[in-house]
């Protein structure tokens, strides 16, 4: 077992950042509620604790708490934020709502005698985002790092092993916020660094073995990182147990569907492609509205995994590509009920199966894809944008036909081809095709057809997002091939809506 840090989670945007910044120093970490008991972290163990930030004010009444027990128990604990105030707070300091606050990015001075920050620059940028700060500390601690606007930017009492900083460690934003987390892990809860990602291979290999036996199981295949990651993995485990069934619903990117199929039909395991193409296109003959059309595929994509998986009759146990962002999203708790919201559609609440397993419950987005790297899986797979279940058919505005899909299909790997190969990626990008038809001229004539939006954008986790300031000549580029490679579209547009108030999708 793994030194493990725990991430008490009060509320912050960051904690997976945290959570996910002290695995990549090599040291295991779990997410749990703000609210865990001071007994419940000792039979836990961890090395060292970090206290999340949070929206909230600790001096209100409704604020989150923690175990008062937690300062005791001798294990060393970072405040962050929230976290920072609640520490000194809970420990007899005083925390106000400072006059201006700071929000950004602003420059920090520290005291390099502190464990903290030691061998780091004695200013550098940090990220400040709350509007209270510690006005007096608590008995013990003492100051070690300020700004202009609060006087306690970063705090500590050595003797119990406890520090706080006002400020967000765990971003890029701040300069040597890596350092000083490293510092906290290897010098303050003095973490050996015995967290590999490989270990994680063997260990899930052995317990997928003595959790299935003999008995089957069956993965509902997409062709996204996690299934196509949590099928590698599987294959490994049980190469002849693992039956993939692929519901290739038509609305798939250039070739994507041949490209799943040459991947997993190469391995060990039994692969199914079910191609339903006309099927899906039947049902959403008319259909133009966006929730009608995610309605209407999702529930097709049900019928046809049901149907496809009665058929195989001696499956007992069902796996799915479930990740730890997941986990934390659906507050700890994960039983045996399968998840109604899937990147492959939703799967049915009341599929019968002896048990689920989920094997890479445990790991962040980019370790799934090292991981996936690890086990031999193409870099196309591995690195796959999101896509979205409903595929290509929520970026056709209106109805969608099998015309439509050709034009949208032939504009979008244009644009990936463009820009698989700039040196700034966006973080998605895609074609879009709208449902307005504008005038043009191609040699003499007159033409009034459809036009192509392009959507790139940057975004660290997909809840928000800038669109990606794409240079002129690459747009100009894009827009020309469009044109003159798909005859019938008129014009490209390019969209330049942050989300909010768009979406990252059209539809
Ligand atoms: P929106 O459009 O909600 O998209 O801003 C945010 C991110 O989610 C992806 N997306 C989906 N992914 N099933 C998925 O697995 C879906 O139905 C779905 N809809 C949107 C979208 O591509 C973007 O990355």
């Amino acid at each position: 077992m793994s030194e493990l840090v725990l991430v008490l989670d009060f509320g912050g945007q960051y904690k997976e950042l945290i959570a996910r910044s002290v695995r990549g120093l090599s040291v295991y970490s779990e997410i749990r509620q703000g609210n865990i008991s001071a007994d419940e972290v000792k039979h836990l163990a961890p090395i060292g604790i970090i206290l999340t930030g949070g929206p909230n004010s600790v001096y209100l009444s409704d604020s989150p708490r923690c175990d008062p027990g937690l300062f005791s128990l001798g294990i060393p604990i970072l405040g962050i934020c929230y976290g920072m105030h609640l520490m000194c707070y809970t420990l007899g300091g005083e925390v106000r709502h400072g006059e201006r606050g700071e929000y950004g990015t602003v420059s920090a001075g520290f005291n390099k005698d502190s464990i903290l920050f030691n061998g780091l620059a004695e200013k550098s940028a940090v990220l400040m985002s709350h509007g209270d700060h510690v006005n007096r500390l608590p008995d013990g601690f003492v100051n070690s790092g300020f700004t202009a606007d609060c006087i306690n930017a970063a705090c500590e009492n050595v003797n119990a092993k406890l520090y706080g900083v006002q400020f967000h460690p765990e971003t890029g934003h701040t300069v040597n916020g890596r350092e000083i987390l490293r510092n906290f892990l290897y010098r303050v809860c003095g973490a050996s660094g015995d967290y590999k990602l490989a270990d994680y291979i063997d260990k899930q290999v052995k317990g997928i073995r003595q959790k299935l036996g003999n008995e089957k199981v069956l993965l509902a295949l997409s062709g996204g990182v996690d299934s196509s990651v949590c099928a590698a993995l599987l294959s490994k485990a049980v190469p002849g147990q693992l039956t993939c069934i692929f519901v290739d619903h038509g609305f798939m990117r250039q070739n994507e569907g041949d490209e799943i199929e040459a991947v997993f039909s190469k391995s060990h395991l039994r692969f199914i492609r079910v191609n339903a193409k006309e099927k899906f296109l039947a049902k959403m003959k008319g259909v133009s509205e966006p929730e009608s059309k995610r309605k209407i595929i999702g529930e097709e994509f049900i019928r046809t995994f049901e149907e496809e998986s009665a058929k195989l009759g001696d499956i007992s146990f069902l796996a799915q590509g479930t990740i730890y962002p997941d986990v934390v999203e659906s507050g700890g708790k994960h039983g045996a009920t399968i998840k109604s919201h899937h990147n492959v559609g939703g799967l049915p609440k009341n599929l019968k199966f002896a048990g689920v397993i989920e094997p890479l419950s445990g790991l962040f987005k980019d370790e799934v894809r090292v991981l996936g790297k690890k086990l031999g899986l193409p870099q196309s797979l591995v690195n796959r944008q999101p896509f979205p279940g409903p595929g290509l058919a929520i970026r056709i505005m209106g109805d969608v036909t099998e015309e439509k899909l050709e034009i949208l299909r032939k504009a979008d790997a244009i644009l990936r081809e463009e820009l698989d190969v700039v040196k700034r990626r966006p973080d998605q990008y895609f074609a879009v095709l709208t449902d307005t038809r504008t005038v043009g001229v191609k040699g003499d004539d007159r033409t009034y057809d459809p036009v192509i939006a392009i959507r790139a954008v940057i975004t660290g986790d997909f809840m928000t997002c800038d669109y990606a300031p794409l240079p002129h000549k690459v747009l100009g580029r894009i827009s020309s091939r469009i044109t003159s490679e798909i005859p019938s579209v008129s014009r490209v547009v390019y969209d330049i809506t942050s989300k909010p108030p768009a979406t990252v999708e059209w539809e």
